[in-house]
Protein backbone atom coordinates (compact mmCIF):
# COMPACT_ATOMS: atom_id res chain seq x y z
CA UNK A 1 0.00 0.00 0.00
CA UNK A 2 1.13 3.55 -0.98
CA UNK A 3 2.15 5.64 1.94
CA UNK A 4 -0.99 8.13 2.86
CA UNK A 5 -0.80 11.73 3.53
CA UNK A 6 -3.39 13.93 5.09
CA UNK A 7 -6.57 16.07 3.19
CA UNK A 8 -5.02 18.97 1.20
CA UNK A 9 -1.40 17.31 0.96
CA UNK A 10 0.03 18.62 -2.25
CA UNK A 11 2.04 16.48 -4.84
CA UNK A 12 4.45 18.21 -7.53
CA UNK A 13 7.70 18.49 -9.49
CA UNK A 14 10.22 20.63 -9.65
CA UNK A 15 12.70 21.58 -12.36
CA UNK A 16 14.63 25.28 -12.74
CA UNK A 17 15.83 27.28 -15.64
CA UNK A 18 19.39 26.51 -16.88
CA UNK A 19 18.72 22.92 -16.53
CA UNK A 20 15.93 22.43 -18.71
CA UNK A 21 15.28 25.21 -20.69
CA UNK A 22 18.27 25.83 -23.57
CA UNK A 23 17.47 28.37 -26.30
CA UNK A 24 20.70 30.23 -24.81
CA UNK A 25 20.56 32.78 -28.06
CA UNK A 26 17.24 34.68 -26.32
CA UNK A 27 18.89 35.60 -23.55
CA UNK A 28 21.65 37.29 -22.06
CA UNK A 29 24.56 35.17 -20.52
CA UNK A 30 24.76 33.82 -17.17
CA UNK A 31 27.63 32.98 -15.09
CA UNK A 32 26.43 28.87 -15.69
CA UNK A 33 27.29 29.88 -19.03
CA UNK A 34 30.48 31.71 -18.36
CA UNK A 35 31.19 28.91 -16.05
CA UNK A 36 30.42 25.72 -18.96
CA UNK A 37 32.42 27.44 -21.67
CA UNK A 38 35.51 27.50 -19.46
CA UNK A 39 36.31 23.97 -19.96
CA UNK A 40 37.58 21.38 -17.56
CA UNK A 41 34.49 22.40 -15.14
CA UNK A 42 31.16 20.26 -16.24
CA UNK A 43 32.01 16.58 -17.56
CA UNK A 44 32.56 16.09 -20.43
CA UNK A 45 32.56 19.64 -21.43
CA UNK A 46 28.86 20.21 -21.63
CA UNK A 47 26.37 22.91 -20.97
CA UNK A 48 22.91 24.04 -20.90
CA UNK A 49 22.99 25.90 -24.89
CA UNK A 50 20.27 23.37 -25.69
CA UNK A 51 19.53 21.66 -22.00
CA UNK A 52 16.20 19.80 -22.97
CA UNK A 53 14.93 22.35 -25.28
CA UNK A 54 12.18 23.29 -22.78
CA UNK A 55 11.94 26.94 -24.08
CA UNK A 56 10.64 25.72 -27.17
CA UNK A 57 8.81 22.10 -25.66
CA UNK A 58 6.95 23.44 -22.75
CA UNK A 59 3.40 22.60 -23.90
CA UNK A 60 4.36 19.06 -24.31
CA UNK A 61 6.30 19.02 -20.62
CA UNK A 62 3.50 20.95 -18.61
CA UNK A 63 0.95 18.16 -20.36
CA UNK A 64 3.05 15.07 -18.88
CA UNK A 65 3.61 16.43 -15.38
CA UNK A 66 -0.26 17.56 -15.28
CA UNK A 67 -0.71 14.03 -16.66
CA UNK A 68 0.90 12.65 -13.47
CA UNK A 69 -2.02 14.24 -11.24
CA UNK A 70 0.05 16.38 -9.63
CA UNK A 71 -1.04 19.77 -8.04
CA UNK A 72 1.83 21.96 -8.31
CA UNK A 73 4.72 22.65 -10.59
CA UNK A 74 7.72 24.36 -9.20
CA UNK A 75 10.43 25.84 -12.09
CA UNK A 76 11.95 28.85 -11.80
CA UNK A 77 12.26 32.40 -13.70
CA UNK A 78 15.88 32.83 -15.73
CA UNK A 79 16.65 36.32 -14.61
CA UNK A 80 19.33 36.89 -17.72
CA UNK A 81 16.07 35.92 -19.86
CA UNK A 82 14.09 38.70 -18.41
CA UNK A 83 16.38 40.92 -18.76
CA UNK A 84 16.77 40.18 -21.96
CA UNK A 85 12.63 41.55 -22.02
CA UNK A 86 11.15 37.85 -22.77
CA UNK A 87 8.93 37.88 -19.79
CA UNK A 88 6.43 36.78 -22.32
CA UNK A 89 7.84 33.35 -22.54
CA UNK A 90 7.04 32.87 -18.61
CA UNK A 91 3.63 34.58 -19.43
CA UNK A 92 2.64 31.51 -21.97
CA UNK A 93 4.07 29.40 -19.38
CA UNK A 94 2.04 30.42 -16.57
CA UNK A 95 -0.49 30.32 -18.45
CA UNK A 96 -0.07 27.03 -19.98
CA UNK A 97 0.69 25.58 -16.35
CA UNK A 98 -2.24 26.76 -14.88
CA UNK A 99 -4.53 25.61 -18.25
CA UNK A 100 -3.22 22.08 -17.38
CA UNK A 101 -5.28 22.20 -14.05
CA UNK A 102 -1.79 22.59 -12.36
CA UNK A 103 -0.34 25.28 -9.37
CA UNK A 104 2.43 27.48 -11.06
CA UNK A 105 5.31 27.47 -7.75
CA UNK A 106 8.32 29.55 -10.00
CA UNK A 107 11.75 30.35 -7.61
CA UNK A 108 12.82 33.85 -8.56
CA UNK A 109 16.75 32.24 -8.45
CA UNK A 110 18.35 29.45 -8.41
CA UNK A 111 21.78 29.98 -9.35
CA UNK A 112 21.79 31.22 -12.89
CA UNK A 113 23.35 34.97 -12.01
CA UNK A 114 23.30 37.30 -15.01
CA UNK A 115 26.78 37.45 -16.00
CA UNK A 116 26.52 41.41 -16.05
CA UNK A 117 26.11 41.14 -12.61
CA UNK A 118 28.82 38.74 -11.49
CA UNK A 119 31.05 41.70 -13.46
CA UNK A 120 29.71 43.94 -10.91
CA UNK A 121 31.01 41.49 -7.70
CA UNK A 122 28.33 39.34 -7.87
CA UNK A 123 26.82 37.90 -4.84
CA UNK A 124 29.77 39.65 -2.89
CA UNK A 125 28.38 43.28 -4.07
CA UNK A 126 25.19 44.05 -1.93
CA UNK A 127 23.73 45.59 -4.83
CA UNK A 128 22.69 42.30 -6.18
CA UNK A 129 20.06 42.05 -3.79
CA UNK A 130 18.45 45.53 -4.86
CA UNK A 131 18.70 43.98 -8.20
CA UNK A 132 17.01 41.19 -7.48
CA UNK A 133 14.28 42.97 -5.85
CA UNK A 134 13.43 45.25 -9.07
CA UNK A 135 13.83 41.90 -11.30
CA UNK A 136 11.38 40.36 -8.45
CA UNK A 137 8.91 43.60 -9.03
CA UNK A 138 8.99 42.88 -13.18
CA UNK A 139 7.68 39.88 -12.42
CA UNK A 140 5.63 39.66 -9.56
CA UNK A 141 3.73 42.92 -11.43
CA UNK A 142 3.44 40.71 -15.08
CA UNK A 143 2.22 37.59 -13.16
CA UNK A 144 1.04 38.06 -9.80
CA UNK A 145 -2.97 38.47 -11.50
CA UNK A 146 -2.09 34.53 -11.62
CA UNK A 147 0.87 33.09 -9.29
CA UNK A 148 -0.69 32.33 -6.19
CA UNK A 149 2.71 30.67 -4.72
CA UNK A 150 5.91 32.39 -4.95
CA UNK A 151 10.12 31.05 -3.82
CA UNK A 152 12.59 33.27 -3.50
CA UNK A 153 15.65 31.85 -3.70
CA UNK A 154 17.16 28.24 -4.10
CA UNK A 155 19.78 26.57 -1.75
CA UNK A 156 21.53 29.56 -0.85
CA UNK A 157 23.68 27.65 1.28
CA UNK A 158 24.80 25.48 -1.54
CA UNK A 159 25.13 28.29 -3.84
CA UNK A 160 27.62 29.84 -1.68
CA UNK A 161 29.41 26.63 -0.77
CA UNK A 162 29.89 25.49 -4.19
CA UNK A 163 30.25 28.73 -5.86
CA UNK A 164 31.62 31.04 -3.57
CA UNK A 165 33.46 29.37 -0.81
CA UNK A 166 34.84 26.34 -3.08
CA UNK A 167 34.86 26.60 -6.82
CA UNK A 168 33.04 23.22 -8.02
CA UNK A 169 29.92 25.58 -9.35
CA UNK A 170 29.57 28.40 -11.32
CA UNK A 171 31.01 31.60 -10.26
CA UNK A 172 33.95 29.15 -9.06
CA UNK A 173 34.88 31.92 -6.76
CA UNK A 174 37.10 30.10 -4.38
CA UNK A 175 37.07 32.20 -1.19
CA UNK A 176 36.59 29.99 1.62
CA UNK A 177 34.98 32.00 4.55
CA UNK A 178 35.61 34.74 2.98
CA UNK A 179 32.73 33.01 1.03
CA UNK A 180 30.31 34.22 4.06
CA UNK A 181 29.06 38.23 2.21
CA UNK A 182 27.80 35.95 -0.48
CA UNK A 183 25.60 34.41 1.59
CA UNK A 184 24.71 37.41 3.54
CA UNK A 185 23.66 39.21 0.17
CA UNK A 186 21.60 36.69 -0.54
CA UNK A 187 19.26 36.48 2.58
CA UNK A 188 19.59 40.10 2.09
CA UNK A 189 18.11 39.43 -1.59
CA UNK A 190 15.71 37.31 0.04
CA UNK A 191 14.19 39.71 2.63
CA UNK A 192 13.65 42.90 -0.01
CA UNK A 193 12.02 39.99 -2.48
CA UNK A 194 9.52 38.90 0.37
CA UNK A 195 8.84 43.24 0.99
CA UNK A 196 8.19 43.49 -2.81
CA UNK A 197 5.87 40.72 -3.50
CA UNK A 198 4.11 41.89 -0.14
CA UNK A 199 3.58 44.87 -1.38
CA UNK A 200 1.92 43.55 -5.07
CA UNK A 201 -0.26 41.76 -3.14
CA UNK A 202 1.41 37.89 -3.53
CA UNK A 203 -0.56 35.45 -1.13
CA UNK A 204 1.77 32.77 -0.40
CA UNK A 205 6.28 33.39 -0.29
CA UNK A 206 8.27 30.92 0.72
CA UNK A 207 12.06 30.29 0.32
CA UNK A 208 13.57 26.55 -0.87
CA UNK A 209 16.60 25.76 1.88
CA UNK A 210 18.63 22.51 1.47
CA UNK A 211 18.86 20.85 4.85
CA UNK A 212 20.63 17.78 6.40
CA UNK A 213 21.61 16.11 9.48
CA UNK A 214 25.32 16.61 10.17
CA UNK A 215 26.72 13.58 12.50
CA UNK A 216 30.31 13.88 13.95
CA UNK A 217 32.51 10.78 12.93
CA UNK A 218 32.96 10.13 16.54
CA UNK A 219 31.57 12.09 19.99
CA UNK A 220 35.64 13.06 20.60
CA UNK A 221 35.13 17.12 21.46
CA UNK A 222 37.34 17.59 18.13
CA UNK A 223 34.53 15.80 15.86
CA UNK A 224 31.35 17.71 17.31
CA UNK A 225 33.19 20.67 17.33
CA UNK A 226 33.95 20.38 13.47
CA UNK A 227 30.27 18.77 13.25
CA UNK A 228 28.55 21.94 14.83
CA UNK A 229 30.59 24.45 12.75
CA UNK A 230 29.95 22.23 9.86
CA UNK A 231 26.35 22.53 10.51
CA UNK A 232 26.37 26.09 11.53
CA UNK A 233 27.71 27.44 8.37
CA UNK A 234 25.93 24.92 5.77
CA UNK A 235 22.28 24.74 7.57
CA UNK A 236 21.74 27.46 10.21
CA UNK A 237 23.49 30.45 8.60
CA UNK A 238 20.65 30.52 5.90
CA UNK A 239 18.01 29.33 8.22
CA UNK A 240 18.07 30.92 11.87
CA UNK A 241 18.48 34.45 10.12
CA UNK A 242 14.76 33.72 8.59
CA UNK A 243 13.42 32.34 11.37
CA UNK A 244 15.15 33.76 14.59
CA UNK A 245 16.60 37.04 12.77
CA UNK A 246 19.59 36.43 13.81
CA UNK A 247 22.90 34.11 12.86
CA UNK A 248 24.05 31.05 15.12
CA UNK A 249 27.31 32.49 15.96
CA UNK A 250 29.11 35.65 16.77
CA UNK A 251 32.17 34.86 14.05
CA UNK A 252 29.44 34.39 11.57
CA UNK A 253 27.99 37.49 12.04
CA UNK A 254 31.37 39.12 11.77
CA UNK A 255 32.17 37.54 8.88
CA UNK A 256 29.27 38.60 7.02
CA UNK A 257 30.86 41.70 6.14
CA UNK A 258 28.32 44.26 6.86
CA UNK A 259 28.75 46.83 9.99
CA UNK A 260 26.49 46.05 12.83
CA UNK A 261 23.77 48.86 12.47
CA UNK A 262 23.36 47.59 9.02
CA UNK A 263 23.27 43.97 9.67
CA UNK A 264 20.63 44.26 12.10
CA UNK A 265 18.41 46.32 9.44
CA UNK A 266 19.15 43.78 7.06
CA UNK A 267 18.22 40.92 9.68
CA UNK A 268 14.92 42.94 10.75
CA UNK A 269 13.64 42.68 6.79
CA UNK A 270 15.23 39.01 6.64
CA UNK A 271 13.18 37.96 9.49
CA UNK A 272 9.75 38.93 7.68
CA UNK A 273 7.09 35.47 7.91
CA UNK A 274 6.82 33.23 5.70
CA UNK A 275 4.12 31.04 4.30
CA UNK A 276 6.00 28.32 3.80
CA UNK A 277 9.39 26.70 4.21
CA UNK A 278 10.88 24.81 1.58
CA UNK A 279 13.12 22.17 2.31
CA UNK A 280 15.58 20.16 -0.22
CA UNK A 281 16.73 17.04 1.22
CA UNK A 282 19.27 14.50 -0.53
CA UNK A 283 21.60 12.69 1.95
CA UNK A 284 23.06 13.39 5.81
CA UNK A 285 26.75 14.73 6.29
CA UNK A 286 29.08 13.13 8.31
CA UNK A 287 32.11 15.52 9.78
CA UNK A 288 35.42 14.80 11.53
CA UNK A 289 37.74 17.47 12.40
CA UNK A 290 40.75 16.93 10.06
CA UNK A 291 43.16 14.33 11.17
CA UNK A 292 46.83 15.21 10.64
CA UNK A 293 48.37 13.35 7.90
CA UNK A 294 44.98 12.18 6.34
CA UNK A 295 44.13 12.68 2.66
CA UNK A 296 40.47 13.29 2.40
CA UNK A 297 40.84 14.63 -1.44
CA UNK A 298 38.47 12.13 -3.55
CA UNK A 299 36.46 11.10 -0.30
CA UNK A 300 33.64 12.96 -1.67
CA UNK A 301 32.44 14.94 -4.87
CA UNK A 302 33.72 18.29 -3.12
CA UNK A 303 36.90 18.44 -1.86
CA UNK A 304 36.99 21.08 1.22
CA UNK A 305 40.61 23.17 0.66
CA UNK A 306 43.46 22.09 3.70
CA UNK A 307 43.02 24.24 6.37
CA UNK A 308 39.71 23.96 6.61
CA UNK A 309 38.60 23.06 10.61
CA UNK A 310 36.29 20.06 9.15
CA UNK A 311 36.72 17.60 6.65
CA UNK A 312 33.33 15.60 5.47
CA UNK A 313 33.86 11.91 5.45
CA UNK A 314 31.37 9.41 4.16
CA UNK A 315 28.12 8.60 5.49
CA UNK A 316 28.08 5.12 6.87
CA UNK A 317 24.87 3.46 4.59
CA UNK A 318 25.04 0.41 2.82
CA UNK A 319 22.66 2.02 -0.31
CA UNK A 320 23.79 4.85 -2.46
CA UNK A 321 22.45 6.44 -5.86
CA UNK A 322 24.61 6.64 -8.68
CA UNK A 323 25.34 9.50 -8.11
CA UNK A 324 27.13 8.00 -4.86
CA UNK A 325 25.03 9.88 -3.06
CA UNK A 326 23.83 7.75 0.82
CA UNK A 327 20.23 6.57 0.88
CA UNK A 328 18.94 7.71 4.06
CA UNK A 329 15.45 8.50 4.15
CA UNK A 330 15.94 8.64 8.12
CA UNK A 331 17.77 11.34 7.65
CA UNK A 332 14.77 13.56 6.27
CA UNK A 333 12.91 12.67 9.41
CA UNK A 334 15.58 13.70 11.43
CA UNK A 335 16.42 17.04 9.86
CA UNK A 336 12.01 17.98 9.68
CA UNK A 337 11.77 16.75 13.39
CA UNK A 338 15.36 19.66 14.29
CA UNK A 339 13.85 22.30 12.19
CA UNK A 340 10.15 21.91 14.30
CA UNK A 341 12.20 21.92 17.64
CA UNK A 342 14.79 24.55 16.22
CA UNK A 343 12.21 27.06 15.27
CA UNK A 344 9.02 27.98 16.92
CA UNK A 345 8.58 30.03 13.92
CA UNK A 346 8.86 27.50 11.62
CA UNK A 347 5.27 27.81 8.92
CA UNK A 348 4.61 24.64 6.94
CA UNK A 349 7.06 22.86 5.28
CA UNK A 350 6.60 21.99 1.95
CA UNK A 351 9.65 19.37 0.46
CA UNK A 352 10.58 21.48 -2.70
CA UNK A 353 13.16 18.85 -3.50
CA UNK A 354 13.68 15.27 -3.07
CA UNK A 355 14.97 12.31 -5.45
CA UNK A 356 17.79 10.17 -6.80
CA UNK A 357 20.13 10.28 -9.82
CA UNK A 358 20.26 6.06 -11.16
CA UNK A 359 22.01 6.02 -14.75
CA UNK A 360 18.67 4.55 -16.01
CA UNK A 361 18.77 2.65 -19.11
CA UNK A 362 17.16 4.08 -22.29
CA UNK A 363 13.91 3.03 -23.25
CA UNK A 364 13.50 -1.22 -23.79
CA UNK A 365 12.05 -2.80 -26.35
CA UNK A 366 8.89 -2.35 -24.11
CA UNK A 367 8.95 1.55 -24.53
CA UNK A 368 9.24 1.69 -20.95
CA UNK A 369 12.41 2.85 -18.62
CA UNK A 370 12.43 0.77 -15.78
CA UNK A 371 14.05 2.21 -12.38
CA UNK A 372 12.73 0.57 -9.60
CA UNK A 373 15.33 1.84 -7.62
CA UNK A 374 14.33 5.27 -8.02
CA UNK A 375 10.86 3.97 -6.87
CA UNK A 376 12.16 2.21 -4.03
CA UNK A 377 13.83 5.99 -2.84
CA UNK A 378 11.09 7.91 -3.36
CA UNK A 379 8.54 5.43 -1.63
CA UNK A 380 11.07 5.12 1.56
CA UNK A 381 11.27 9.01 1.15
CA UNK A 382 7.76 9.83 1.11
CA UNK A 383 7.41 7.54 4.35
CA UNK A 384 9.98 9.45 5.85
CA UNK A 385 7.62 12.66 5.37
CA UNK A 386 4.83 10.81 6.72
CA UNK A 387 6.40 9.62 9.96
CA UNK A 388 7.63 13.66 10.30
CA UNK A 389 4.15 14.54 10.25
CA UNK A 390 3.38 11.76 12.61
CA UNK A 391 5.72 12.97 15.24
CA UNK A 392 3.95 16.49 14.88
CA UNK A 393 5.90 18.22 12.03
CA UNK A 394 3.67 20.47 9.91
CA UNK A 395 4.54 19.16 6.19
CA UNK A 396 1.84 20.34 3.49
CA UNK A 397 3.48 19.15 0.27
CA UNK A 398 6.22 17.03 -1.09
CA UNK A 399 8.30 17.63 -4.88
CA UNK A 400 10.22 15.39 -6.73
CA UNK A 401 13.25 16.27 -8.11
CA UNK A 402 12.74 16.33 -11.05
CA UNK A 403 10.35 16.24 -13.03
CA UNK A 404 12.57 15.62 -16.27
CA UNK A 405 16.24 14.57 -16.47
CA UNK A 406 17.62 17.81 -17.25
CA UNK A 407 21.57 19.39 -17.24
CA UNK A 408 23.04 18.29 -13.38
CA UNK A 409 25.23 21.23 -13.29
CA UNK A 410 28.72 20.07 -12.65
CA UNK A 411 27.81 16.55 -13.57
CA UNK A 412 26.25 17.64 -16.91
CA UNK A 413 23.83 15.40 -18.10
CA UNK A 414 25.19 11.83 -16.64
CA UNK A 415 23.16 12.00 -13.76
CA UNK A 416 19.49 11.55 -14.21
CA UNK A 417 16.84 12.85 -11.50
CA UNK A 418 13.90 12.68 -14.07
CA UNK A 419 10.72 11.11 -13.32
CA UNK A 420 10.41 11.48 -17.33
CA UNK A 421 13.45 9.98 -19.36
CA UNK A 422 14.67 12.47 -21.89
CA UNK A 423 17.06 11.09 -24.36
CA UNK A 424 19.52 14.07 -25.02
CA UNK A 425 20.60 13.19 -28.66
CA UNK A 426 16.74 13.00 -29.92
CA UNK A 427 15.34 14.95 -27.11
CA UNK A 428 12.66 12.31 -27.06
CA UNK A 429 10.31 12.27 -23.71
CA UNK A 430 9.40 8.61 -22.03
CA UNK A 431 7.57 8.90 -18.58
CA UNK A 432 9.90 6.04 -16.28
CA UNK A 433 8.19 3.72 -14.25
CA UNK A 434 8.57 6.17 -11.30
CA UNK A 435 6.15 8.28 -13.15
CA UNK A 436 3.47 5.99 -12.90
CA UNK A 437 3.72 4.94 -9.63
CA UNK A 438 4.10 8.73 -8.80
CA UNK A 439 0.13 8.97 -10.18
CA UNK A 440 -0.94 5.74 -9.07
CA UNK A 441 0.46 6.67 -5.62
CA UNK A 442 -1.34 10.33 -6.16
CA UNK A 443 -4.42 8.61 -6.89
CA UNK A 444 -4.59 6.55 -4.11
CA UNK A 445 -4.59 9.31 -1.45
CA UNK A 446 -7.49 10.92 0.44
CA UNK A 447 -9.67 13.50 -1.80
CA UNK A 448 -7.67 16.85 -1.83
CA UNK A 449 -9.26 20.13 -0.57
C1 LIG B 1 19.91 20.58 -5.71
C2 LIG B 1 19.63 21.67 -6.72
C3 LIG B 1 18.92 21.18 -7.95
C4 LIG B 1 19.43 19.83 -8.40
C5 LIG B 1 19.48 18.85 -7.25
C6 LIG B 1 19.94 17.47 -7.65
O1 LIG B 1 20.97 20.96 -4.88
O2 LIG B 1 18.80 22.67 -6.13
O3 LIG B 1 19.04 22.16 -8.95
O4 LIG B 1 20.64 19.97 -9.02
O5 LIG B 1 20.30 19.36 -6.24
Amino acid sequence: MHPQFPPGFRFGMSTSAYQIEGAADSKGPSIWDTFTAAGGTVRHGQDGRVAIDHYHRYAEDIQLIADAGVQDYRFSFSWPRVLAGDVGFYDRLVDTIIGAGLRPVPTLYHWDLPQELEDAGGWMNRDTAHRLADYTGTLVSRLGDRVRDWITMNEMNVHTLYGYALADHAPARGLGLGALPAGHHQLLAHGLAVQVLRTHGARSVGVASQHFPVTPATETPEDVAAATLFSDLTNWTFSDPILLGDYPSEMIRAGAGTPDAQLDRDLELIKAPLDFYGVNYYEPTMIEAPRAGKDYSGVLEVDIPDGMPFSPVPVKSDERTDFGWAIVPSGLTEILVTLRDRYPTLPPVIITENGASFHDADPGPDGRVHDERRIAYLDAHLRAVADAITAGVRVDGYYVWSALDNFEWAAGFDERFGLIHVDFDTLQRTPKDSYYWYRDLIAAQPPQN
